[in-house]
């Protein structure tokens, strides 16, 4: 534990990107301070990364991970939350790690992500989130909606809901556990330097979820900036720490950069030289953001099966 620890308060953190060993600069954050941590770790594939290596031995490569998730459910505020993010090989033991530490398990969050076939094994085509909470019941948790599916030629919805289209919501399904919607930045124009760069839409869906604005989240291995540029547009105060000069530099001029908004919607920001691609209307999110708001529907206008429905509604406070 940190000598100065008492004398630190979280705001001598928040909305800096640190530059520095993970597990050390971690000790020095206040306990119970942050509300939502994400970390997406180098996952011992022997990547090149500009400052640390990426082949440890499995058991090296275990306990560093143990070192940082330790440190992060001690910064966890009492209602904070926790994603890992992995390859489902490395995930099973962190699961098994937070399920001793007491943790409580909420999903396996499964994101489509194809990776390239290796023989005699089946091909992988998922990324893995844990998402674990501090407390069981005293958690943030804002239901979000994903968009129908959609014929790309006719534009009709596809699903029948068993011949009741006329039930269904207006802001598309409620989320599930397995995403297929976000996409990995494969062109290697439209990445930054950086070998492991997450999708934004990624990481806003996951703060949505889980924070309000001006709550603090933290990403401690934050690479290219993901998590801290997902932060800002949304209004919420962000940690960033990376060991690497370098992807702290291009981190902090992406930054310079965003502006503070209520969302990016589903639109992918590639990278600083701002090339963009639109993978679903870019006012969804920031129109199917539910929060407090309950939604009457005209269900009169739930016949017309055109994308305008989405945006012909009326929001009322739900009654409490
Ligand atoms: C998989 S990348 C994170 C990518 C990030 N999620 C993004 O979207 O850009 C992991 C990062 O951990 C950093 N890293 C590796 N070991 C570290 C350590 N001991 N302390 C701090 N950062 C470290 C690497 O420099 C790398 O940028």
């Amino acid at each position: 534990m940190q000598k100065n620890k008492e004398k630190n308060t979280i705001k001598n953190f928040t909305n800096k990107i640190i530059c520095g060993d993970a597990t050390e600069t971690l000790k020095k954050i206040p306990d119970a301070s942050v509300d939502t941590v994400f970390v997406d770790p180098p996952f011992n594939l022997k990547k090149k990364y500009a400052n640390s290596d990426d082949k440890k031995s499995s058991e090296e490569y275990l306990e560093w991970c143990y070192s940082w998730i330790d440190e992060c459910v001690r910064v966890l505020k009492p209602s904070g939350t926790l994603f890992l993010h992995n390859i489902p090989k490395w995930l099973v033991y962190f699961a098994n790690h937070l399920n001793e530490k007491k943790m409580f398990f909420r999903h396996w969050i499964s994101w489509e992500a194809m990776g390239a076939p290796l023989g005699t094994t089946l091909l992988a085509s998922h990324y893995g989130i844990l998402y674990y909470t501090k407390d069981e019941k005293k958690h943030k948790f804002y239901n979000l909606r994903i968009p129908h599916k959609r014929c790309r030629v006719c534009k009709e919805i596809q699903a029948d809901y068993g011949g009741k289209k006329i039930s269904m919501h207006p802001f598309g399904t409620v989320l599930t556990d397995v995403w297929t919607d976000l996409h990995r930045i494969r062109h290697v124009n439209r990445r930054d330097k950086h070998p492991n760069q997450l999708p934004e839409p990624l990481l806003e869906r996951l703060l949505l979820m889980t924070t309000e604005v001006n709550d603090v989240v933290l990403d401690p291995l934050v690479g290219a900036g993901t998590t801290a540029l997902a932060a800002k547009r949304l209004g919420r105060q962000y940690i960033g720490i990376d060991n690497s000069q370098e992807y702290v530099k291009l981190t902090n001029e992406k930054l310079a950069e965003i502006k503070v908004e209520k969302s990016n919607g589903y639109v992918y920001q590639y990278n600083k030289k701002g090339q963009t691609k639109t993978s679903v209307n870019k006012n969804f999110a920031k129109e199917h953001t539910i929060r407090d708001d309950d939604i009457v529907i005209d269900k009169k206008k739930l016949k017309d099966e055109k994308g305008s429905l989405y945006y012909d509604f009326e929001m009322k406070k739900t009654k409490k």
